[in-house]
């Protein structure tokens, strides 16, 4: 098996005509983890991973696997395996023949398709034809296609989609053990909870920007943890809270005191021989959390810069005239990637958009040109601002310089 590599995305941007589809996204991708890519429809997902696989021409930025580009590696099939459009394969092949044209093209054993077909679990319908696959087998045997040449980076577009729960369960545990075994894993989702269980590393975006980049643990500030606390003898813990200074907040359901865990308020009462009748743990769900990133009210301090969704233009639709759409600069040489036209692109048939009135108020102006992203190596720090506070907690960076976009020309 080759090694894991690190993508890398730096400045990439991509603009259809008037649409921004990604805005100067800069991230790192480590091996030996799964990383979530994740972001609400039309985010830019798909267009960053076409991007990386050499499917589309970046406007400005690079985005390399191992420090090269896709189209210069040397064996792309062993080195990086991708799936993005479960519903493009020829539907007059059977599986085991369009896993063998991709062998035959990359001088794999005949034995390989056998394997992956196994792996995926597609072995006993490896005869027939894919048109008449369900949602799921197309996405197992896009799975078997990227596994083909047992690459060290995978590259999967919505892989869950269509899977049915023991389908996701299957892959997820799949993915685990690809990540531990040292290679990259990149799933990209537009559902936190879907990946929730399988990822460790996040990468969220809306809007094309980078709103979030960390490890899982890192979403949520531990400060926004509170403990609710009860006793059939309020007046008691109210005076045990009183002398030790806590401020809580009565509500029906008990005692909310912010910035405290449940074991220290536990142990607190029963020093002072209170019992308690409830005692939790609450916060903000991640799920929550993600909503807030990607519709702008959140702001973390690993996305670098400040959203301005203001000068976003709302054009991207698929009737706009504006918007061009390019052909691929390259053939995918590992998953069968048709070519997204805006008639056939999901994210632009049917784009909803975060409310974003909020942010428009709230962030403060970006400069004409380009924020730079927070550099890739900056771990994310702890701290958030909230728009619907006033304060943002974020400073820019100077301009970037301007992206020559060179490297992304081919
Ligand atoms: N070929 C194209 N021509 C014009 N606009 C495009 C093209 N491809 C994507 N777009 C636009 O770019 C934006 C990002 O689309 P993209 O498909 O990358 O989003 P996504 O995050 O993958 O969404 P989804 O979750 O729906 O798959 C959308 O506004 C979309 O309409
Ligand atoms: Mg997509």
């Amino acid at each position: 098996m080759p090694d894991g590599q690190v993508l890398e995305l730096a400045g990439l941007t991509k603009r259809f005509g008037a649409v921004s589809a990604v805005d100067d996204l800069t991230a790192r991708i480590e091996p030996g983890q799964v990383t979530g890519f994740l972001g609400p429809n039309g985010a830019g997902k798909t267009t960053s991973l076409r991007m990386l696989l050499g499917l589309v021409r970046p406007t400005a930025g690079t985005a390399t696997i191992g420090g090269k580009r896709y189209v210069d590696l040397e064996n792309p099939l062993q080195s990086v395996g991708a799936a993005l459009e479960a519903s493009s394969f020829h539907p007059g092949r059977s599986a085991a023949k369009h896993l063998t044209a991709y062998a035959q093209a990359a001088g794999l054993p005949r034995a390989r398709v056998d394997e992956v077909l196994g792996l995926v679990g597609l072995a006993d319908v490896a005869g027939r034809r894919v048109g008449g696959f369900s949602l799921g087998m197309r996405q197992r045997l896009g799975l078997a296609t990227a596994l083909l040449g047992d690459p060290g980076v995978l590259v999967l577009d919505e892989p869950s989609n269509g899977l049915d729960p023991e389908g996701i369960r299957w892959m997820r545990s799949l993915l685990r053990h690809l990540a531990e075994e040292g290679r990259t894993v990149l799933i990209s989702s537009h559902l936190l909870a879907e990946v929730q269980q399988t990822v460790d590393a996040l990468l969220i975006i809306s809007r094309g920007r980078l709103v979030f980049q960390g490890g899982i643990e890192d979403l949520a500030d531990p400060d926004e943890f509170s403990t609710v606390v009860d006793s059939t003898d309020r007046p008691a813990l109210s005076r045990v809270l009183d002398e030790q200074g806590i401020e809580y907040q009565l509500l029906r359901n008990g005692f909310t005191i912010r910035h405290h865990d449940p074991i220290g308020i536990g142990a607190l009462a029963a020093s002072n021989g209170v019992a308690l009748s409830n005692l939790q743990s609450k916060g903000a769900s991640l799920e929550d959390i993600f909503l807030e990133l990607v519709s702008g009210v959140r702001v973390h301090a690993s996305a670098g810069a400040p959203t301005s969704q203001d000068e976003v233009p709302d054009a991207a639709t698929p009737n706009d005239p504006s918007a061009v759409t390019e052909p691929p600069v390259a053939q995918p040489v590992v998953a069968e990637s048709a070519a997204s036209t805006p008639s056939d692109d999901p994210g632009d048939a049917d784009d909803p958009r975060p409310s974003t009135a909020l942010v428009a108020v709230m962030a403060p102006p970006r400069a004409a040109s380009r924020v730079a992203s927070a550099p890739a190596a900056e771990s994310p720090r702890r701290s958030y601002a909230v728009a619907s506070t006033g304060v943002i907690d974020i400073v820019p960076r100077p301009d970037a310089p301007a992206h020559e976009n060179e490297e992304g020309q081919r």
